[in-house]
């Protein structure tokens, strides 16, 4: 019997960690996972995928380690021997970048030279192929429109300036070592286990509470900046592929739309019933200090080289995310219903 691929997931308790996960269990790998400790479970994204160490059929294992930890990160790559590590662990919030320049750039930036210093000690023993997170946010004051792979970066944020870091390093580890590293240039993806502090789930929670009567307002900085969102579950598809081609290379990964927040809310609104003009409110504390306006990609490589396309439309995943976060509520009101008749 062949031995099953081995992957290595950092910030496997994420968004898109979670759905990458599930990918590759379905696709046969022993998955293992880089989780940081917490005072609290963060692994409320991979619950339903974990099985007992000792169980005889586990194939999800789940690591503590921190990318600040470079050594840490080396040990646990010498005695998992992955085949592909996928390094989407971050410090992954663009405004709160501003507030922590220096943490940013350590985990979001230096993390990811950590982790492919430890890939490249392991190459030189059993090759292995690594997945960087880049962003779209690396093109950020655009230089032209749509972005492709070619688009010169104009990072505008700590969190983009960390992100360019890691791309140069990813593309200079390929070049001088001859290590298989691709960086995945992914505009923004979402679903419903989006974090709750980006604006579209901010957006589809404050719904779903506001129409069961849990919330009575919402409060949002910049309405008119325009994002080309795309599907989580479709997103980590192109990352594996990218590791299954022959050889290693940089994509853009979109879906060639752009919509603004004015027209997620009206969705994400309209999907429960309501006219989001009735409970939403400017806070100026959620403005960034340097705004990227307008993102738009174009994934015409990943389609031509990896048969890459996105299929979830803006309206159908606004309505998705918006669905799940009603019911979300509903549970939320019949729990503290119940919690009152008890008392
Ligand atoms: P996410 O939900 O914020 O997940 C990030 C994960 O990284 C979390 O599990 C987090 O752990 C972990 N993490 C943070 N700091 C860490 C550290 N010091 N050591 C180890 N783990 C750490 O982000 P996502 O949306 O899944 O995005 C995945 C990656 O793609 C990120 O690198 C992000 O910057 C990048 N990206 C995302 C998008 C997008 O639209 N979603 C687009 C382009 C690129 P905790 O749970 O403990 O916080
Ligand atoms: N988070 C947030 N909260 N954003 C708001 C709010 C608010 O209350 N009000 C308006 N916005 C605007 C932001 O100013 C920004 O223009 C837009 O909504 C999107 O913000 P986020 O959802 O926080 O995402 P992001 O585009 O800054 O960053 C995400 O996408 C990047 C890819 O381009 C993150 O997932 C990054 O990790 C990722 O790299």
């Amino acid at each position: 019997m062949t031995e099953p691929r081995r992957a290595l997931i950092t910030g496997i308790a994420g968004q898109d960690g979670s759905y990458l996960a599930e990918l590759l269990l379905s696709k046969g790998y022993e998955v293992h996972g880089i989780i940081r400790r917490s005072s609290s479970f963060t692994t409320g994204r991979i619950d339903h995928l974990y099985q007992e160490p000792h169980q005889e059929h586990s194939k999800l294992f789940v690591h503590f380690g921190d990318l600040a930890d470079g050594q840490c990160l080396t040990n646990l790559v010498q005695e998992i021997q992955p085949d592909e590590i996928y390094n989407l662990a971050a410090q992954s919030h663009v405004r709160i970048s501003f507030d922590m320049p220096l943490y940013t750039h350590d985990i979001t930036g230096a993390g990811a030279l950590r982790i492919l210093e430890a890939a490249r000690q392991l190459n030189k023993t059993k090759p292995v192929r690594v997945y960087q997170a880049s962003s779209s946010e690396m093109f950020g004051d655009v230089l032209e429109t749509p972005q492709t792979e070619a688009t010169p970066f104009r990072p505008c944020s700590p969190y983009a300036c960390a992100k360019v870091f890691a791309f140069h390093q990813t593309v200079n580890y390929r070049e001088a070592y001859g290590l298989f590293a691709c960086n995945g240039i992914l505009f923004n993806h979402e679903s419903p286990r989006r974090g709750e502090q980006f604006v579209t789930r901010k957006i589809t929670r404050a719904a779903g509470r506001i129409r069961e009567g849990l919330q009575e307002k919402l409060y949002l900085g910049n309405l008119e900046a325009k994002r080309d969102w795309g599907y989580a579950k479709e997103y980590v598809e192109a990352m594996w592929l990218m590791l299954q081609h022959d050889d290693p290379n940089d994509f853009v990964i979109a879906t060639g739309e752009t919509h603004s927040i004015r027209e997620f809310l009206d969705i994400a609104f309209e999907s429960v019933g309501l006219n989001w003009h009735d409970y939403v409110e400017i806070d100026p504390q959620y403005y960034r200090p340097t705004e990227v306006n307008l993102l738009l990609g174009d994934a015409s490589k990943a389609k031509d080289i990896l048969g890459w396309e996105p299929q979830m439309t803006f309206r159908s995943l606004a309505q998705l995310m918006a669905e799940s976060d009603l019911q979300l509520a509903v549970n939320e009101r019949l729990v503290r219903e119940n919690s009152n008749t008890l008392t």
